[in-house]
């Protein structure tokens, strides 16, 4: 016989409605709730696209919030695929859609072979180069706060003066981008990872104009640098992006400079988002700090534990290539998918009280970094050993950081972002 279509069941019943912005800005407690909600009563909910002026706006997407769910999901990308778009709920046209996504929104047979030639120029050696100079960057950072706390009241923002910078500038270090353009590619970087937060975009009825120029303003950068590296290679990330070959193929300079924009989308806010998130945290679980402090051996577990707790990317979208079922559910061709990773990172089929920070949670198989499955974080070492660095530098060298808060949270589904984190020196004056 026929097979019924599938049932779309929204959660308004619930009193849930994750297409409302401010949702994205209550206080973490009151979104895990929320979260736990629908992984328990509905996890596939079904949801309006927030609506953006400039794009056409489709029937909306399931909410998938259950740890095994968005496991399957990621591992069978031929059949939920990335190439309708994976960092935004609406569909964008697809020549826009590589612009902004690069790697993340492509699927096989050309994913493959332009991580192919990403991952061979990410390469043990060039990582362990880029990890050597975290260190010294840090210590920069640092000392910076330290000046700023000094010739001030003592005050900082954790955002500005310490998370943000450290990241941005490893990418820049990475792809060799001038002193002299990198407060263009934060402002910029900014702009785009802004999810149409008013305070961010230029016009909120239609953010995407700005995050357009934005692109384009960072890809002229980039396009530039690459054309420079032709001429005088160094040893930086964009000599190797020029020059590597997979199966006779380079990356065309406008593929670099997706790809820049893919590493700030990707490597930038994401690991800031960890750092502002992981020390707020370490605020308010005192006693864990100390246990950290104490004992540097919890290093490992703690990052872990600090990108499950943040989960800085919210979601990532797959989308269906054909009618199927999945655990119960059936979808149709085009239905999309939320990959909620904050949601699945809560859940108690995997975690044991999910809702409890514990550096010293072991085994811990969070999806901050994603699920198994083609897409899976490139940087995921290179972060790792970041926050490692950076919270072991914090307690060497600011012991008297405290976090006074409160926090100013990004107005954004998509990161789990901070604009601001006040907090001050006791020992500065
Ligand atoms: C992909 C998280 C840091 C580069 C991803 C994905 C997530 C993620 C969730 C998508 C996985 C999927 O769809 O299955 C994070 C977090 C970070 C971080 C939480 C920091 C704490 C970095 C860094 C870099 C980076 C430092 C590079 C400098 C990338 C790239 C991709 C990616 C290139 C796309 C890979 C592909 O589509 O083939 N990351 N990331 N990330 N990440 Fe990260």
């Amino acid at each position: 016989g026929t097979v019924p279509p599938p049932r779309r069941v929204g959660a308004a019943d619930l009193g849930i409605d994750l297409s409302d912005r401010d949702f994205w800005a209550r206080p973490p407690a009151e979104r895990h709730a929320v979260f736990d909600r629908l992984r328990q009563e509905r996890p596939f909910a079904f949801f309006a696209e927030p609506q953006i002026p400039s794009l056409p706006s489709g029937p909306g997407y399931h909410a998938v919030t259950r740890y095994a769910d968005l496991a399957a999901i990621s591992s069978q990308p031929a059949v939920f695929c990335s190439g309708e778009g994976a960092v935004s709920i609406q569909d964008i046209p697809a020549d826009l859609n590589e612009f902004y996504g690069s790697l993340i929104s492509m699927d096989d047979p050309r994913h493959a072979k332009i991580r192919r030639i990403v991952a061979k120029t990410f390469t043990p050696r060039m990582l362990e180069r880029v990890v050597d100079s975290v260190a010294g960057i840090v210590d920069d950072v640092l000392a910076a706060v330290r000046r700023k706390a000094a010739e001030g009241d003592g005050t900082f923002d954790v955002v500005a003066d310490l998370a943000a910078p450290i990241p941005l500038r490893v990418i820049c270090d990475m792809m060799g981008v001038p002193e002299e353009d990198r407060a263009m590619v934060l402002a910029k970087s900014n702009v785009i990872l802004s999810g149409g937060d008013p305070e961010l975009v230029e016009d909120e009825d239609d953010p995407l104009t700005g995050v357009l120029m934005a692109g384009i303003e960072l890809a002229g950068l980039m396009e530039r640098l690459a054309a420079e590296r032709v001429e005088r290679p160094t040893d930086d990330l964009t000599t190797a992006l020029v020059t590597t070959e997979v199966e006779g193929e380079k990356l065309t300079h406008q593929e670099i400079a997706s790809f820049f924009i893919l590493l700030l989308v990707a490597g930038n806010e994401t690991t800031r988002t960890a750092i502002s998130q992981g020390l707020l945290a370490l605020q308010d679980h005192p006693e864990q700090r100390a246990a950290w402090v104490a004992d540097p051996e919890l290093t490992r577990t703690a990052v872990e534990e600090i990108v499950r707790w943040a989960s800085p990317v919210t979601w990532m979208r797959r989308t269906a290539t054909r009618d199927g079922e999945l655990n119960g559910h059936r979808f149709s061709a085009g239905d999309k998918f939320l990959l909620f990773y904050a949601a699945a990172n809560r859940d108690p089929e995997v975690f044991a009280d999910p809702h409890r920070f514990d550096l010293a949670r072991d085994p811990n198989p969070h999806v901050g970094f994603g699920s198994k499955g083609p897409h899976f974080c490139l940087g995921a070492h290179l972060a790792r050993r970041e926050l490692a660095v950076t919270f072991a530098k914090v307690f060497e060298q600011l012991p008297d950081l405290e976090v006074t808060g409160p926090p100013d949270r990004l107005r954004s589904s998509f990161v789990n972002g901070l604009k601001r984190l006040p907090a001050r020196l006791t020992d500065a004056s």
